[in-house]
């Protein structure tokens, strides 16, 4: 059975993708670094320190080869287990995320984030994302159970992913060398990663499929799992990964 190790997006938890344990595979879902229940990390933390703990998490579970799916931030995460150890990885599922590094603005944007976080706690970087984590017709208790789950970030850990994406690699010229088969997914009404990243990386990855859900936004996996399951399912079983 096809292994399938999933990397949670910022600032949440594995708790993110309980819809997805329905799909018939095996699930390895860790806590990044600072989430969850794993402790912090440096404040100096990476997205390379975070990838060799994922890497670890393949050897704790006694896995030598399985699928990367990166939520978000996750799969900033994975293209970088994918640039330090690609015969780690089997399959690749990228959803709502992009392989670019931050502009400087945004880099400036998130340094000022972690002099907000260490200051006031998670709350306002909470706020400021939550409305465009869901659409505005998600039901009140999915964007309830989403801002718990944010809010249960700590400062560290936030801090620490902040610098971690503020200082991430550019994962452009990698994307036209990957040869294993990706699924590339972006809700139609993502406005943090648009469709328009997921269709870049699609076309520039060779053994890809693209698919756009409707009626979700950034964390198209929580608004949208029915689809979103679907989805994978069939491209898994297109594809021999185990
Ligand atoms: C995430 O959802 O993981 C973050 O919004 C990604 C980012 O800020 O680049």
């Amino acid at each position: 059975m096809t292994t399938i190790l999933w990397l949670h997006g910022f600032p949440l938890s594995s708790a993110v993708f309980e819809p997805q344990r329905a799909i018939a595979a095996r699930h390895v879902m860790p806590d990044l670094p600072g989430f969850g229940t794993e402790p912090p990390p440096a404040p100096t933390c990476t997205i390379d320190d975070y990838a060799r703990f994922a890497v670890g998490q393949l050897d704790r579970a006694g896995v030598q080869q399985a699928v990367l799916a990166g939520l978000s931030m996750g799969g900033y995460v994975a293209l970088s287990v994918l640039r330090l150890a690609p015969e780690r990885v089997s399959g690749l599922i990228l959803i709502d995320t992009r392989e670019t590094a931050d502009s400087e603005d945004a880099r400036r944007g998130r340094f000022e984030s972690i002099e907000t976080v260490n200051r006031d706690g998670v709350a306002p970087v909470v706020e400021s994302m939550l409305p465009k984590m869901l659409t505005a017709d998600a039901p009140p208790d999915m964007r309830e159970s989403v801002r718990r789950l944010m809010m249960s970030s700590t400062s560290k850990g936030a801090a620490a992913a902040l610098h971690a994406m503020a200082t991430r690699a550019d994962s452009s010229a990698l994307l036209p060398r990957i040869a294993v088969p990706a699924l590339v997914i972006a809700g139609e009404d993502d406005r943090v990663t648009p469709p328009a990243d997921a269709e870049r990386m699609a076309a520039a990855i060779p053994r890809s499929t693209l698919v756009l859900i409707p009626g979700a936004a950034h964390l198209s996996n929580v608004e949208q799992p029915t689809i979103l399951n679907g989805a994978v399912e069939r491209w898994l079983e297109r594809h021999s990964m185990d």
